[in-house]
């Protein structure tokens, strides 16, 4: 697990895509591209539950992570389809998403069970990723900050100041995924900081300047130098153009030299 916000953190969500024998080409690939690149940029693939295990094996001596897409709050029991953190630890992983607007909107996540979830991953020692946005009416309404706020504030509910260090945020706004429209630098930056302020007020300057926060909607090579040269910016969440080795890389080359000019 890496925490640093001294280099970019870049992280694959691969969805519901690749079967392990996919999940497992691309981790070679992978591991043959960044080698040199490993103390420079933190990444982490999020594969399928399936492929978890069998990547690990491919990852013991890289330099990149390995993260799920969910877990369940409960410890273990009668919670048919259900994954729990000590399979996810057992499994090999160090990151976990939590609350993506997927999620949200296709499996009734609310902002309570988010909060479930982020503090068990919390008590597994694995590092949740909570992702939060605003929907493109909400920004049309002016509601973006609003949203933001309350996704924070519940999502958040009763961490304390030393299980705050460990929490990585991403903003994605959900008019952002999987649609090609990227937010500018501009306007991801300005919600980026108004987090990071607010988590500043609620938590403590020191405890808070150091928080991993992502960016996520449309990244490809193209596009994140511009994001990361942004201040409040520390990385990318990225779907589609994670995918392909190629994309991925590149984006995690533009990451590092974005980071470097700062
Ligand atoms: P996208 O997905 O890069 O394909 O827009 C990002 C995400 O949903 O995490």
């Amino acid at each position: 697990m890496d925490l640093s916000s001294n280099k970019p953190f870049i992280a694959g969500n691969w969805k519901m895509n690749k079967t392990t024998h996919e999940a497992v080409e691309f981790a070679e690939a992978l591991n043959d591209a960044v080698s040199i690149e490993e103390i420079e940029a933190t990444i982490v693939l999020f594969p399928a539950f399936t492929a978890l295990s069998e990547i690990k094996k491919n990852l013991e001596k890289s330099p990149v992570f390995m993260g799920a897409q969910d877990l369940f709050w409960e410890e273990k029991g009668a919670f048919t389809g259900e994954i729990s953190a000590s399979m996810l630890k057992d499994a090999g992983c160090d990151y976990v998403l939590i609350g993506h607007s997927e999620r949200r909107k296709y499996f009734g996540e609310s902002n309570e069970s988010v909060n479930k979830k982020i503090r068990k991953a919390l008590t597994h020692n694995l590092s949740p990723v909570m992702c939060i946005g605003e929907s493109l009416e909400e920004r049309k309404k002016g509601e973006t900050i609003k949203k933001i706020e309350t996704q924070l504030k519940d999502g958040l509910n009763g961490l304390g100041k030393d299980e705050i260090k460990r929490i990585i945020l991403a903003y994605e706004p959900i008019w952002a995924i999987g649609t090609g429209e990227t937010a500018t630098p501009a306007q991801a930056e300005e919600v980026h900081h108004f987090i990071r302020n607010k988590l500043a007020e609620n938590y403590g300057n020191e405890n808070t300047s150091c928080v991993i926060i992502l960016y996520g909607g449309s990244v490809k090579p193209a596009n994140t130098f511009s994001l990361l040269k942004e201040k409040d910016i520390n990385g990318v969440l990225v779907g589609g153009a994670s995918l392909k080795v190629d994309s991925f890389k590149e984006i995690i080359t533009e990451a590092i030299k974005a980071y470097k000019e700062r």
